[in-house]
């Protein structure tokens, strides 16, 4: 796929714009990412976007803070090589545990869903009180709760790990039985909350069970919403933003394609075809 790799300057009406149609790249342990995509998407029809699915390495969830930082490495060493403009970590773990150490390693902007959906909480003065359901190894990271003290010291915070979630969204098990009885289970104690943060970004593909367990006023919280308005304004302030006349590519690379990504994508973003194709990592 060959994409503009260079800015280039288009004067009109006296006024100068520059434009940046290389690719923007995103990337998970797995499907969970597409749910940030979904959202990233719709904003930015425009946008070329490359989509990197660790799925050789899934899950994420339960491995080493060393190991994550590791995998993280690969993944964004893989989309620099692919020429991104910058990179969105749509992956709870993988910011909650990597992306201070990683971030000012790399030439180009790279986002997490942390800090955020920090600054959006932070924003509203209705949530005083907040669940957090996420990975085993992001709740033991802390990252969530520090972000969130960090602009709202009286925030009173309660964290949950669901460490079966993910693997069952990878198993396309996120509309039956045993997905509504499992969500109910991890929302014990978290039923009178004025937020829910979906830590993980899997968790979206459950929204409806989590919102069965909460009260009609509970704000869910899907980070994919709020990262596409904070990349709005991070493309406009860096000049990044492709020429809106350009129809954005899609283009997802899996390390392991022997799973039930496709199946999964289809659904979530309503595509009859997705085409993945297998990542060559060093
Ligand atoms: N989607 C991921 C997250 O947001 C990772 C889940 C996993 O690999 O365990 O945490």
């Amino acid at each position: 796929m060959f994409y503009n790799a260079y800015k280039y300057h288009n004067y009109a009406k006296g006024m100068r714009f520059i434009m940046d149609n290389r690719p923007i790249g995103m990337f998970d342990s797995g499907v969970g990412g597409l749910t940030v995509y979904k959202e990233i998407r719709k904003k930015f029809p425009n946008e070329n976007i490359i989509y990197l699915g660790d799925t050789k390495s899934f899950p994420y969830g339960s491995k080493s803070k060393e190991n994550i930082i590791d995998l993280t490495k690969k993944g964004i060493e893989f989309l620099i090589k692919k020429d991104v403009k910058a990179i969105i970590i749509a992956c709870g773990t993988a910011t909650s545990q990597a992306l201070d150490v990683i971030k000012d390693l790399y030439p180009i902007p790279i986002i997490g869903i942390i800090e955020p959906t920090a600054r959006y909480i932070a924003e509203k003065t209705e949530i005083s009180k907040i669940g957090i359901v996420a990975t085993a190894g992001t709740i033991r990271s802390n990252g969530w709760a520090n972000a969130l003290l960090n602009y709202k010291p009286n925030l009173n915070i309660i964290n949950k790990s669901c460490p079966l979630l993910a693997p069952m969204a990878e198993e396309g098990w996120t509309d039956n039985e045993i997905a509504k009885l499992t969500v109910h289970e991890y929302m014990r104690g978290l039923q009178d909350i004025d937020a829910l943060i979906l830590g993980c970004t899997h968790y979206p593909l459950f929204t409806n069970f989590f919102k069965n367990e909460t009260r009609e006023n509970t704000e869910i919280i899907n980070t994919g919403t709020i990262i596409a308005d904070y990349l709005k304004t991070m493309l406009g302030d860096k000049l990044l933003n492709s020429s809106e006349s350009a129809r954005g590519n899609t283009e997802i690379f899996l390390t392991d394609t022997e799973c039930n990504f496709t199946s999964i994508a289809q659904k979530l973003l309503e595509k009859n075809t997705i085409n993945v194709n297998k990542a060559v990592m060093d």
